[in-house]
């Protein structure tokens, strides 16, 4: 798994030359914005001209289709079954984004056996070639799927709120990732957030409680802000990068989609006047 720290360098298209990057978005709550995020950032690596497929893998209420504004027939768990092949059920849903949708109700496969898992596995190997990203939508929560995906890839990306419930819970899955899946780094995104200092703050306490009770390294990634614009798209169906590019949160998810493919160069969390102040009134808060 890469460091935030570190220099991501660039990639070039994947005809071949590069591996593709695989990114689980996950939470250990609900509805703090993970698709929404997902199906976004998926469309700021596709602006840059990197080629993404997306794995619905909340198998339990697979929705990226509809928030692309499409209507899968066919799913994973066609494949799952045996009846049919991965290719068959990956759709393109936008330019440079084939989908691979989870189906939704597929409760059945919540519960995949290791059989299942590792044909399923080997699929996915086959499309290693075509994709620069390949990035997965987790359930919210710790069961053994939401674990599994995550320990599967090699960046998790945790959705976090300033609601505590949602600090309390994504300690849970860190703790769990931490302890039974030996994880030992994951990216926090702050989602739904006033300001950036108050991403950093919410950043800083998790950071450090984990710092004291497990062994992990969390990596401030950037944060979303709380924004209508956005809200209404994923009610409309629509992307807010297409409809309001200039928007705050189009902004934001462009920035971790550009540090993620390596430019502009990693910004260092811990650095700057803003750090130093939040950093201190989380200390004296
Ligand atoms: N930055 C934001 N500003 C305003 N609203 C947001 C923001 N991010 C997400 N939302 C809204 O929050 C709601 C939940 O989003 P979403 O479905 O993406 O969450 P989720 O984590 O995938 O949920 P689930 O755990 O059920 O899969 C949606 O209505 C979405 O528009
Ligand atoms: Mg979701």
């Amino acid at each position: 798994m890469s460091s935030s720290f570190g220099y991501y360098p660039p990639q070039v298209s994947n005809n071949g030359f590069t591996r593709t990057k695989t990114i689980s978005v996950t939470s250990g709550k609900g509805g703090v914005g993970k698709t929404t995020f997902l199906v976004n950032l998926s469309k700021a690596l596709a602006n840059l001209g990197k080629k993404v497929l997306i794995l619905d893998g909340d198998f339990g209420m697979a929705n990226v289709d509809i928030m692309f504004g499409n209507y899968s027939k066919s799913s994973l768990y066609d494949v799952v079954e045996g009846k049919k092949h991965l290719v068959e059920v990956i759709s393109n849903v936008s330019k440079n984004i084939d989908l691979i949708p989870g189906g939704s109700g597929v409760y059945e496969a919540q519960n995949l056996t290791s059989a299942q898992r590792y044909i399923l596995l080997n699929e996915v190997s086959e499309l290693e070639k075509k994709y620069d990203y390949f990035i997965l939508d987790t359930a919210p929560g710790i069961s053994d799927n939401v674990l599994y995906l995550n320990s599967s890839v090699e960046e998790i990306m945790l959705i976090l709120t300033p609601d505590p419930s949602s600090m309390a819970d994504a300690y849970a899955l860190i703790k769990v990732l931490n302890t039974r899946c030996k994880t030992k780094e994951i990216n926090i995104i702050c989602n739904m957030v006033k300001s950036e200092m108050q991403a950093i703050n919410l950043y800083n306490k998790l950071s450090d409680i984990a710092d004291q009770f497990l062994n992990i390294r969390l990596h401030y990634k950037g944060h979303i802000s709380e924004d209508l614009n956005l809200r209404h798209c994923t009610q409309n169906r629509r992307l807010v990068l297409d409809q309001f590019p200039k928007s705050l949160s189009s902004q934001s998810i462009t920035k971790i989609a550009e540090k993620l493919v390596g430019y502009p160069k990693e910004e260092v969390p811990c650095g700057g006047l803003q750090f130093f102040w939040s950093h201190l009134f989380s200390v004296a808060s």
